[in-house]
């Protein structure tokens, strides 16, 4: 049995202007998020973080963004995750967020690379113990016989290990973008886009795209 959405249909409504559009993406990014989180937005640093393998198969998940300054953008996960392993094989990735409430996508693409160990330790330090147990004791993307597997293993964490150091097997990431996009939800599907490339000279071509 077939399930038809062709009803739902959301209107695209706060038309924001988008001829003053920032010269440098980095300030236009911060500007839209610290907006999504204004206006209320459940999870506005979570995004789909976009991988694929050296044969093209892609891979995407959420992951929730930590930092941003004007070299790329942070997230942290498991060095030896499926993500990790395609970023091995072929480490281009796409991020993109979506925030429902401000009718706002962003899409953005770059090289990922790993940052600093003393970086990763600064971060792991700061979250909550639940969380730096969780990144401890879960082989983050093999499979695993039972949820006991996984109780066990934290058990035995920590028994043995007080201080709850960062693992080598997680830390963080740094996104450096070639590209972005920045859309904006308007009346009748006539939505803005802007692309923003990086020229050879690091300088930002910034081009209208139809909607
Ligand atoms: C809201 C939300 C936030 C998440 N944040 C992270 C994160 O910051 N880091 C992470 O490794 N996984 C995060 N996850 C889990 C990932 O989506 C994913 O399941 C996990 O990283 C394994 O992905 P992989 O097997 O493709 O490597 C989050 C999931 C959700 C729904």
């Amino acid at each position: 049995m077939s399930i038809n959405f062709q009803n739902i249909r959301t209107e695209f409504e706060r038309n924001k202007d988008l001829t003053n559009i920032k010269t440098d993406p980095f300030s236009q990014f911060k500007y839209w998020l610290q907006d999504a989180i204004d206006a209320g937005t459940i999870d506005p640093t979570a995004f789909s973080f976009s991988t694929a393998t050296k044969d093209g198969i892609p891979s995407s998940r959420i992951l929730l963004l930590k930092e941003v300054d004007n070299n790329g953008f942070y997230f942290f996960s498991n060095y030896e995750s499926k993500k990790a392993k395609d970023l091995e094989e072929n480490p281009i990735a796409a991020i993109l967020f979506f925030w429902a409430r401000t009718e706002r996508q962003v899409r953005i693409v770059g090289k990922v690379s790993k940052i600093s160990p003393n970086k990763s330790d600064d971060y792991f330090k700061i979250r909550p113990k639940d969380s730096q147990l969780s990144s401890i004791i879960s082989p983050q993307s093999q499979v695993i016989e039972n949820r006991e597997f996984l109780e066990k293993r934290k058990e035995e964490e920590l028994k043995t290990n007080n201080e709850l150091t960062r693992p080598s097997y997680w830390g963080g990431y740094c996104l450096q973008p070639q590209s972005f996009e920045f859309w904006q939800g308007a009346p009748g599907r006539l939505h803005y886009r802007y692309k923003y490339e990086k020229t050879p000279g690091n300088e930002w071509n910034i081009c209208m795209l139809a909607p």
